[in-house]
């Protein structure tokens, strides 16, 4: 098999705005000022207006407890020093580390920006799949540093061999490798035999950082978290968020979990200030174990439901573990689907280069999923032999 990699330098991808020169695209909306932070400059009730599954949101919002433990810290809202509910030590305690390996951060997004700033030093780069998580790579665009992609194979998985292969060829050149599991925008998961196979045939003191933003969605069970890797004292960094789960992603929390250097060398680029609302809303949300596999429970259910609705009507949808799939739209291009959806008052996906025929679209609640599937089959005829209802 031919071993695609792209090397994307920064001449040739400097920012969203040349990449999407590049790709012959424009921002769907001027509604939107920019393509990934997607800052709604719109009014609010044309916002409130949308059906909202283009970014992997929590459609169910925050559950009581989380909302109930964050009003209860508004009598913080003008002090320094207040109680935060150790989340810190709370987070640890959750995932059997101790404080030192713990970075608490402004979603996981800090972390990933941060994993950057530490590691894409002297020239190095950072190595993961495509597509995948393109924040780590703007990033490393950002920071002058450049990235080293591994394409997706024809089943849409990781190709672990070929990163293995890559990663130690380029070892020297290379600051850490990015390993997004489920991966976005696909869904799909790194085994945890994949996971320790990387790890065990790359250099020992590679680091790794693992995004692990969707793993509370995954059923599968040849998912592992890679958390235990940071108690065997491996160089793996695990970012994980609130944003999804949680239903906090307006609210900014996430943090890293990685062996006590690999911490301290990263603290000092991260910001160290979260609010005192979401550190008393990441502690109910970590305790309240019943909500987190309410919200669990519905998206699979309503994804499995959605996704097979769609199937039959003659769309095929890549097997996804996440809050979010992508449908095959056939022959039909991305970008001009999301603008009709888009005038149908239903905000879904983005472009996801080379997948231009895909549509990422998230798993809302079942009034959203059914406005989406109304809509899907105004703009996409019925295709493929019949139905028994046909
Ligand atoms: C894979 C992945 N990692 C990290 C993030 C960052 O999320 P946040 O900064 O809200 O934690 C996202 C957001 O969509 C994501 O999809």
């Amino acid at each position: 098999m031919d071993v695609r990699l792209s090397l994307s330098r920064r001449r040739f991808f400097g920012g969203v705005a040349a990449a999407m020169g590049v790709l012959g695209l424009r921002p769907s909306s001027s509604l939107f000022a920019q393509a990934r932070t997607a800052q709604f400059t719109g009014s609010e009730a044309q916002y409130d207006a949308y059906v909202k599954l283009a970014s992997n949101e929590n459609n169910w919002g925050p559950p009581e407890s989380v909302m109930k433990a964050m009003n209860n810290a508004w009598k913080y809202a003008n002090r320094y020093g207040y109680p935060d509910g150790n989340i810190v030590q709370v987070i640890a305690d959750h995932h059997g580390v101790k404080p030192e390996n713990v970075l608490l951060t402004a979603g996981s997004g800090e972390v990933l920006q941060v994993v950057g700033t530490t590691y894409l030093t002297d020239g190095k780069m950072v190595l993961g799949s495509d597509p995948s998580y393109g924040s780590v790579y703007q990033h490393a665009t950002n920071i002058k540093a450049d990235a080293i992609k591994v394409p997706l194979d024809k089943n849409y998985r990781q190709q672990i061999d070929k990163m293995i292969e890559a990663t130690n060829r380029h070892a020297r050149d290379i600051g850490f490798v990015y390993l997004c599991n489920p991966n976005n925008p696909t869904g799909v998961i790194i085994t945890a035999k994949e996971i320790k196979q990387i790890l065990d045939n790359i250099p020992k003191d590679m680091p790794v950082l693992i995004d692990e933003a969707y793993h509370h969605f995954v059923d599968d069970p040849a998912y592992g978290t890679s958390m235990p890797y940071v108690l065997e004292g491996r160089q793996v960094i695990v970012a994980r968020t609130f944003s999804k789960i949680a239903a906090l992603a307006a609210m900014r929390l996430g943090y890293a979990v990685a062996p006590a250097d690999m911490i301290a060398r990263m603290r000092p680029y991260s910001m160290g200030s979260i609010n005192a609302l979401v550190k008393h809303g990441g502690v109910a949300s970590l305790k309240d174990t019943q909500g987190q596999a309410d919200i669990k429970a519905r998206v699979i259910a309503i994804r499995t439901k959605t996704t097979r609705e769609l199937e039959a009507w003659g769309y095929p949808v890549i097997p996804s573990q996440a809050n979010f799939f992508m449908v095959s739209l056939g022959e039909r291009t991305v970008q001009p689907v999301i603008e009709e959806f888009r005038q149908k008052n239903i905000l879904v996906g983005r472009p996801f280069p080379p997948m231009l025929n895909h549509l990422r679209v998230t798993v809302g609640r079942e009034e959203d999923m059914d406005k989406f599937l109304t809509a899907f089959k105004e703009i996409f005829p019925k295709k493929g032999g019949s139905t028994i209802a046909g």
